[in-house]
């Protein structure tokens, strides 16, 4: 093949990449925070920023909103687009509350609370009319421990794909951000544009919208707050140490297991 040739393919295939993208620009006006946005067709806005340098395969903060009717029982953001071994950041009103819970599932089974991610919530999150909105910086969505024990960290320098999923059946203590609930009503998968998520003025948009108070309550925020940039990359591994330590010499197993089904499902 002719170098023109492989030229045209490659940028062909890059042409393709950026195509995938589904989101769009959207500055919140509350807060006036530039995200790139995916508007589900369930009505379900999910938004994301991040920081304009982002070193490749390490953890970084994201400023994410979601943006719901507060009919709906429960919202979930998948950050591998994947129910399992990824953090889930689940969102469901509680009166004229938002509520937060920060789950990862092992299986198709109810997800089970996941400490790592951690939440500070930011302006522009509450109830407003039919519409509840959720906005915070997150540490630990972007990077996590895999099912096969290995750190991974979302790619912020193309496009990712996300889920979400949502029940219109209400939490069973929606007071309680450990609150069980029920499977979703439906799924949804889309690619999100990282790149154009990035923006110098992340640090600023941050401390413009941090609001008093955080920190404490019934959400359960910044559990793992001061523990900084060495140990954010720590923390991942201390919770895969302590699933490990409950689930005993079986995690090799069950993992290996996962990790064949996976193989078997992406042969297909
Ligand atoms: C009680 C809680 C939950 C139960 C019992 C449950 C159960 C299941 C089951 C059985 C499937 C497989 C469906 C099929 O293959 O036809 C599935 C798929 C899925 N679930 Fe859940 N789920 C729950 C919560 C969540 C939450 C909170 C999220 C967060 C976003 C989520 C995201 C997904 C996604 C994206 C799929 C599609 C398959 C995949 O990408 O893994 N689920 N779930």
């Amino acid at each position: 093949m002719k170098w023109s040739s492989i030229t045209a393919v490659a940028t062909g295939l890059v042409g393709t990449a950026a195509a995938q993208a589904e989101s769009v620009p959207y500055t919140d006006a509350e807060t006036g925070i530039a995200f790139q946005q995916y508007p589900s067709t369930d009505g379900i806005q999910f938004r994301v920023a991040l920081p304009e340098t982002i070193e490749p395969g390490q953890p970084y903060d994201v400023i994410l909103q979601i943006e719901a009717p507060k009919s709906l029982g429960w919202v979930g953001w998948a950050w591998a687009g994947q129910m399992t071994y990824n953090p889930l950041t689940i969102l469901w009103p509680n009166g004229d509350q938002v509520m937060h819970s920060s789950r990862m599932a092992f299986g198709y089974s109810p997800p089970s609370a996941y400490p790592d991610a951690t939440y500070q919530i930011l302006k522009g999150t509450g109830i407003t009319g039919d519409t509840m909105k959720f906005t915070a910086l997150c540490k630990g969505c972007s990077s996590w421990t895999d099912f096969t024990g290995e750190p991974f960290t979302v790619d912020a320098s193309q496009e990712a794909r996300f889920a979400y999923a949502f029940s219109a059946n209400p939490v069973a203590t929606p007071s309680d951000n450990t609150s069980t609930f029920s499977i979703h009503d439906s799924v949804g998968h889309w690619y999100h544009d990282l790149p154009a998520a990035k923006s110098a003025s992340f640090d600023e948009w941050v401390a413009k919208n941090t609001v008093a108070g955080n920190g404490t309550g019934a959400a359960g925020i910044n559990v793992n707050a001061g523990l900084g940039v060495a140990g954010l990359r720590r923390a991942p591994l201390r919770f895969m140490e302590r699933v490990r330590r409950d689930l005993g010499a079986d995690v090799g197993t069950r993992l290996e297991e996962r990790r064949k089904e996976t193989r078997a499902v992406a042969m297909l």
